[in-house]
């Protein structure tokens, strides 16, 4: 039995002025706007400036959030960033998150599941406010994907975004609000979706980065084929947890990689298209921050309720998957 309940208190979301539109792709790179949009769904994405990081960007949504929550940072006792794109291999992200707020007495760390990361940070979140650890978690999906790209890559390069979203969790003696997170991984896929230099299997050399190691590598065929799966299959055990069914969701937000993958789980689950979320034609993927900043532009958007249950759902490089149900 859990102690105590956790209360949402305020979401935020910042993306980066700049955007680059699949017009702007054409001139340097053999891409048309056709192929993008009929492929994935994408029409643009916003791209940080070169001295732009993920942690300042996760900043403005942190400080929308507290806004919303009518919280100081000092009343934070945790900070907790998901990011694939680190400021730094360390400090860490969340860190450099803490000094940029001034939340003093807030620990920091960060999460390391790919696109699935905020979902994976909902798990921790659930328990550790549940379980009478933390009373206010700043929890934070956060990405500057630009800077890992390979801008000569037209199979990945079209794909990503920047940005990043917030949300804080507070412990309450009401009805918990993360009714329930499921996740899974599974590691034998790790070849089909990773950046593999610059850590210590493939330490920085003048050769990795010739051979752009430091760049994202995605076999984009084959991830489709489990990302459909498992999301789907990620859906209905969360469900399952909640004993609730597929009817009792108002709407689901799910990972904004790839709109033929939206819309082959919607079709495997039989949910109506007006019960999913979409805007991956605005920013693309955005790894981590997808599921907040969509989560976060629905709530603003009058899409959701008080009272509603809404359904979160991610999938992303390791493998990693996972869902949670909230209720707003
Ligand atoms: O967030 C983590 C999870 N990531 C994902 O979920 C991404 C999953 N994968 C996908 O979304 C899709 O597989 C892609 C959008 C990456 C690719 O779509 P696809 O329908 O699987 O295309 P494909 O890779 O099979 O490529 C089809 C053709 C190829 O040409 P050939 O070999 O048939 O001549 C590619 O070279 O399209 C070509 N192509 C492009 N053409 C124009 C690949 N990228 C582009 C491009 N512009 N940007």
């Amino acid at each position: 039995m859990s102690n105590y309940g956790v209360a949402i208190r305020g979401t935020g979301s910042h993306m980066p002025e700049k955007i680059l539109t699949n017009a702007d792709l054409e001139k340097f790179v053999q891409t048309t706007d056709e192929w993008i949009t009929t492929r994935t769904g994408i029409k643009q994405r916003h791209i940080a400036d070169y001295a732009t990081a993920t942690s300042d960007i996760a900043i403005i949504a942190a400080r929308k959030a507290l806004t919303e929550a009518n919280m100081t940072p000092l009343d934070l006792d945790a900070i907790i960033v998901a990011t694939v794109t680190a400021d730094m291999a360390f400090p860490s992200t969340a860190c450099f998150v803490q000094k940029g707020l001034g939340a003093r007495n807030a620990t920091a760390f960060d999460i390391s599941a790919a696109c699935s990361g905020f979902i994976y940070g909902l798990s921790i979140v659930k328990a550790l406010i549940e379980n009478g650890t933390y009373k206010n978690v700043l929890l934070i999906g956060a990405e500057t994907l630009s800077k890992i790209t390979d801008w000569t890559d037209r199979n990945t390069c079209v794909l990503f975004g920047d940005g990043a979203g917030a949300m804080i969790l507070s412990q309450t003696n009401q009805p918990t609000s993360i009714v329930s997170v499921y996740t899974g991984a599974d590691g034998s896929y790790d070849t089909l979706l990773q950046l593999p230099g610059g850590g210590s299997r493939n330490p920085a050399t003048h050769a990795t980065i010739d051979n752009k190691l430091h760049c994202l590598k995605m076999e984009g065929k084959e991830v489709f084929k489990v990302a459909v799966t498992k999301m789907s299959d990620a859906v209905n055990k969360a469900l399952d947890q909640a004993n609730l069914k597929c009817d009792d969701i108002a709407l689901f937000i799910p990972h904004q990689a790839n709109l033929r993958i939206i819309e082959a789980i919607a079709k495997r689950l039989n949910i109506p298209v007006e019960k999913v979320f979409i805007n991956l034609q605005k920013y693309g993927n955005m790894s981590s921050a997808t599921v907040i900043v969509a989560l976060d532009e629905a709530r603003r958007e009058g899409r959701i309720k008080p009272g509603d249950l809404i359904e979160m759902v991610a999938f992303g490089g390791g493998f990693t998957w996972g869902a949670a149900i909230l209720r707003l």
